[in-house]
């Protein structure tokens, strides 16, 4: 009834439904990366060692299971999207001002996603195991500080990939209006395209290699200080939504 009302059961119903959907995990998702950005990893740091292997037992291992599968909930509905949207069928869409600037989100938001299930995930099991087991009166595994260092980098990462992520999320629907408002037409050809791509993927291989400690390695300072603290993660996180703006805007648009 509701849904006949609706016409929900319709391709475009689906869309609207995925699209939906994909909002509500997709807040999840980065809500709780803020959260354990903003307000647990500084609230762990001020804490005595029991008091935070209890926390992290109990409190930041329910916390990783809504934020990794919330990532994988984003990343599915996000597909759903692209699948009941009748603009992913044209072969040009990707060479138009959307289909380009959902392509820079999914890259962005892919790269979130692996940095979550490879690299935080992966380390966190190892900080959760050694938390459960000092609780239970075992020995403290010399690994653990090394594991969660990693996942920190990873997760003040995906903090700064998220602003620039959301801006072309966003600006897949509305980058045309937006560049056109201004009466400003697109340069959509090869040789634009091309350079658009190159700046876009030069910017996020670096960071993304800064991140594994491939470039500064590990320790706080050099290149990653822009992970040491969350403000600087924020900071930079913002620069880099500016600079895409830009990039957009400078080589695409006319
Ligand atoms: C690989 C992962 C992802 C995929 C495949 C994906 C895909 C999509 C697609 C296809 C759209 C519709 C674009 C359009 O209007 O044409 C969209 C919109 C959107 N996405 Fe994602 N996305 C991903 C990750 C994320 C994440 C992590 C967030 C975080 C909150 C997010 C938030 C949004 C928002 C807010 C919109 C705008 C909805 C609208 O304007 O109607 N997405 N995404």
């Amino acid at each position: 009834m509701v849904g006949a009302a609706l016409d929900i059961f319709s391709k475009g119903g689906f869309a609207f439904l995925s699209r939906w959907a994909h909002v509500v995990v997709g807040i999840t998702w980065i809500g709780l990366l803020y959260y354990f950005n903003f307000v647990q990893v500084p609230a762990f740091a001020e804490m005595e060692g029991a008091a935070r292997n209890n926390a992290i037992d109990k409190l930041a291992s329910r916390a990783l299971w809504w934020f990794r599968w919330a990532a994988v909930a984003t990343v599915v509905t996000g597909l759903l999207i692209l699948g009941f949207q009748d603009e992913f069928t044209k072969s040009s869409y990707f060479k138009s001002p959307g289909g380009i600037a959902i392509a820079s989100g999914i890259l962005l938001a892919l790269t979130m996603f692996v940095n979550v299930w490879g690299i935080i995930w992966r380390n966190q099991k190892i900080v959760i195991a050694n938390a459960r087991n000092v609780q239970a009166g075992g020995e403290a595994d010399p690994a653990a500080a090394a594991a969660g260092r990693k996942a920190l980098l990873a997760s003040r990462m995906n903090t700064i990939f998220s602003l620039p992520m959301l801006v072309f999320m966003i600006g897949a629907s509305h980058f045309e209006t937006f560049f056109n408002n201004g009466l400003r037409g697109f340069n959509l050809d090869g040789a634009h395209r091309g350079l658009y791509w190159g700046i876009m993927i030069v910017v996020w291989i670096v960071f993304e290699l800064n991140a594994l400690g491939k470039i500064g390695g590990t320790a706080p300072g050099g290149t990653n200080v822009i992970y040491d603290t969350h403000k600087n993660a924020i900071i930079t996180g913002a620069c880099y939504a500016v600079f895409v703006l830009l990039v957009f805007s400078l080589v695409l648009a006319a």
